[in-house]
């Protein structure tokens, strides 16, 4: 390695530690040990400044569906660049946030037809709670402020949608939080209470909503497929019933598809895959192919009716929200899902990359398998056939102690996640096909085999 390519790495890793607040992210574990930099990506892998390289099995996040280095997606920003760098869409429109307002409206099911870009997918939480807010008042229900979420979903950091986020470390540190926030029940089916049935979970929504009073309640917040915790996938009519009960007390629903949409459960968005049409959609992530950052809040006329006449005014916005450049990036990219059948190829391999992770049954500590899609969680359990799970010191020392730093050294980036359970969170960016689940399956079952035996598990 040249002296030149060495000194700017070691100045890298003193900048980063001197300098840089990572997300999330326990800042001293880094004080010495070296910080994680990545340099390049292409297709599903990245490089780190040493040339090591990654399978990207978490798609940065969520985001990169289409996979890494996409010099189509980067031509289109930076055409755009060059023929309008910015505006903004307070007052003002331009062509490409038009283009992409009624091409993403063509796309969404039922008459979710009205999209307001955000930055983001906090902030497009944030825009629908506020949007739920104001619509109930202006349509002569003032009381109707709280809102409904599940326990363990992550619906963003804002304070508005921390409050919906049902993870209570994320939030203990910040009370006292936007008030509102209630909590039921998620579709946690692997660890069901006794007595309880998957048909029941919905009636939770219905029950709570009354708990509270009906006409205080403005809105139901929820995934497809709820992320934290682990890839819980809905039971069969759950979304039938939970938007019956939303009609029967005029609340709003609300899906959260930040991560749900843009194919990475093989639909353009979540909630066509589970045959449900919410009121409001918030969508981020995979939506530019995450080449530039965007978010949108997508509603349906009805919602949209009482701020399209007279003096009325949704009073809310970001400034780089529906900026240019990530509007064309975002067009190139729907354009890229369509011309490359991504959905379709997530449908047909999804068969594949979950009977890969079903193989890893053979292993002890693999307790169960799920999700939908390309988004899919292994849960990891002290017991199989009791499920008995990790209590906190035994979770801490395997996820933080073993395996985030051992699968990074395999070369798999993934997430091991306790915000529920402890699991493993694969979702690989949706160009993946079998070759490729092949290869994460290389790198994770050594690590999980040693995992089990370093917790004696089985
Ligand atoms: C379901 C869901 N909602 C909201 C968010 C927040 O999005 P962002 O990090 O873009 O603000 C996330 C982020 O992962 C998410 O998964």
């Amino acid at each position: 390695m040249a002296t030149t390519e060495r000194v700017a790495q070691t100045t890298l890793q003193e900048l980063a530690k001197r300098h840089l607040w990572m997300h999330f992210t326990r800042m001293g574990a880094y004080a010495d040990a070296e910080v994680p930099v990545i340099v390049r990506g292409e297709g599903c892998h990245v490089w780190d400044e040493q040339g090591r390289r990654y399978f990207d099995g978490l798609s940065a996040l969520f985001c990169c569906n289409l996979g890494h280095g996409r010099a189509d997606l980067a031509q289109a920003g930076a055409d755009q660049a060059k023929e309008l760098d910015f505006y903004s869409t307070w007052s003002y429109a331009h062509p490409r946030a038009i283009e992409l307002a009624a091409k993403i409206a063509s796309l969404t099911p039922g008459d979710l037809n009205r999209v307001f870009f955000t930055s983001g997918g906090g902030e497009a939480v944030e825009s629908a709670l506020k949007l739920a807010r104001q619509y109930h008042k202006l349509t002569g229900n003032p009381n109707k402020t709280k809102v409904i979420a599940r326990e363990v979903a992550y619906h963003g950091t804002p304070m508005g949608a921390l409050s919906a986020t049902g993870i209570t470390p994320l939030r203990v540190p910040f009370e006292p939080l936007t008030p509102g926030g209630c909590h039921v029940p998620n579709t946690n089916v692997y660890r069901l209470p006794a007595g309880v049935s998957p048909s029941s979970l919905a009636e939770a929504v219905r029950e709570r909503i009354l708990f509270e009073g009906p006409e205080t309640v403005a809105a139901v917040i929820m995934e497809p497929v709820q992320n934290a915790g682990g890839t819980f996938t809905p039971p069969d009519g759950y979304f039938r019933r939970i938007r019956e009960i939303c009609d029967e007390f005029d609340v709003l629903m609300i899906s959260d598809e930040v991560i749900c949409s843009w194919g990475r459960i093989g639909e353009w968005f979540g909630c066509q895959r589970y045959d449900y049409v919410p009121d409001l959609i918030t969508t981020a992530k995979g939506l530019t192919g995450a080449v530039a950052p965007m978010g949108a809040l997508i509603a349906s006329d009805r919602v949209a009716a009482p701020f399209m006449e007279g003096e009325a005014t949704f009073l809310h916005g970001f400034t780089f929200a529906g900026h240019p450049v990530a509007a064309a990036v975002a067009l190139a990219a729907i354009d890229a899902y369509e011309r490359e059948g991504i959905l379709d190829r997530v449908r047909q391999n999804e068969g594949k990359l979950r009977a890969m992770l079903e193989s890893l049954q053979d292993l002890p500590i693999v307790g169960d398998v799920r999700g939908a899609g390309y988004f899919q969680s292994i849960e990891l359990v002290r017991d199989r056939d009791e499920k008995t799970t990790f209590d906190d010191d035994e979770a801490e020392e395997l996820l933080r102690g073993f395996l985030d730093e051992e699968l990074h050294r395999a070369g798999l980036i993934c997430r091991a996640d306790d915000r529920g359970d402890p699991v493993v969170q694969l979702s690989p960016p949706l160009i993946a096909g079998p070759e490729d689940f092949e290869e994460i399956e290389g790198k994770l079952r050594p690590v999980l085999a040693e995992a089990g035996r370093r917790m004696h598990v089985g």
